[in-house]
């Protein structure tokens, strides 16, 4: 099994982290001077005395909304101040793990009209392996590797459906099998869990005017809810913290059922439309990729679930970018991720330059502990 932490703790980064991170949270929360002051020597005895030190539940909160507004890949950035944080560090054991899991799902899903929220778990400490998640997104469908090279379901999750068989999962062999939660605590072998269905909101994907997908069944699910990132605040790591927040279209339509290394759905849909498939400039993946698109906004509003379409998330990353100006700080990001893969260049953010540096507190990708 794969250590996830180290068990030396950098100190002098750890001090220099804890102090600017205390300094910047102090100023937004609107501590005193005084006050920030007093906490940071507090904290400071901590790292000597222990190793390490635990953020206030203010802290936590506060940090955690920072590293969504610093997530240089998220479009969604400009409501990083309504994350609604969950404590579970005092979460000790895979099945602890599962309950806040479940609450936090049907918090953010909310009967469709999703909640964005982060659930942090036990960070790294000098001497325990801290709560690690093994999914790469709490909802997920499984992906088969046939022995012909092709793949049953999403290919994104070949992997870790590997992973969950080892550990004596099957799924029921579906194009759409939600894989189980796998959990481990304290470096002791991981636990699993299937989710109860009825916590699991999912949209059938159908289109107001064309039979798009000839009678096969294509769905997803409503909420977006990534397990494996780590959060990091303040120089402590957190290598559970999931969060949510929803949909932008785009993600599902233009590249989860429409990526040929995904469910490669444009040539069945182009053939649902009736194109002209022979000829590139005939544009039929262009329009094919358009009416997918178009059917997957339309189902999550017809179900009343939560989405928003690439041009409203484009509209709303200017606001965001306008209001972080005002506030005196720099908007970083990655251009590449930021651009809507559907029509980037009618979007102002494919017209913008940005910096992409890795700003704390902050979400970053830690190796998988399978595999
Ligand atoms: N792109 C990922 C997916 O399609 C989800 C990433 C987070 N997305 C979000 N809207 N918060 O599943």
């Amino acid at each position: 099994m794969t250590s996830t932490t180290t068990n030396q703790t950098d100190i002098p980064h750890l001090l220099r982290e804890a102090e600017i991170f205390l300094t910047d949270c102090g100023r937004e929360l609107g501590r005193s001077p005084g006050e920030t002051e007093h906490r940071i020597r507090e904290v400071r005895r901590s790292i000597r005395e222990q190793g390490t030190y635990a953020h206030t539940n203010e802290e936590l909160a506060h940090g955690a909304r920072m590293a969504w507004r610093n997530a240089n890949r998220c479009i969604g950035r400009l409501f990083w101040n309504r994350l609604a944080v969950f404590d579970a560090r005092e979460a000790e054991t895979p099945e602890a793990v599962y309950e806040a899991l479940l609450r936090h799902l049907a918090y953010a899903t909310n009967g469709g009209e999703i909640r964005p929220a982060l659930t942090a778990f036990r960070p790294a400490e000098p001497g325990r392996e801290p709560v690690r998640i093994w999914n790469h997104q709490l909802l997920r469908y499984a992906g088969y590797a046939r022995p012909d090279g092709s793949v049953l379901g999403d290919p994104h999750s070949v992997a870790f459906t590997r992973a969950c068989e080892a550990l004596g999962w099957r799924g029921e062999g579906t194009a759409f099998d939600l894989l189980p939660l796998v959990v481990q605590t304290d470096g002791a072998p991981p636990r699993l869990f299937e989710l109860p269905r009825e916590l699991v909101l999912e949209v059938p994907i159908r289109h107001p005017d064309y039979d798009l997908f000839q009678g096969e069944e294509v769905k997803w699910y409503a909420v977006p809810l990534l397990t494996d990132m780590r959060l990091e605040i303040g120089g402590i790591a957190y290598p559970a913290a999931p969060f949510n927040g929803w949909y932008m279209g785009t993600e599902i339509g233009a590249r989860n059922l429409a990526d040929p290394f995904r469910y490669n759905l444009l040539p069945r849909v182009a053939e649902g439309m009736g194109l002209e498939t022979s000829s590139n400039a005939s544009l039929w993946k262009d329009r094919a990729l358009v009416e997918l698109n178009a059917a997957v906004l339309h189902s999550y509003r017809e179900r009343g679930v939560s989405i928003v379409d690439h041009h409203t998330a484009a509209q709303q990353f200017e606001v965001f970018q306008r209001n972080e100006e005002k506030e005196g700080r720099a908007v970083t990001g990655r251009w590449s991720w930021l651009i809507p893969p559907l029509s980037p260049a009618t979007t102002s953010v494919f017209h913008s330059r940005l910096e992409d540096r890795q700003v704390y507190p902050g979400f970053v990708h830690q190796p998988t502990p399978y595999e």
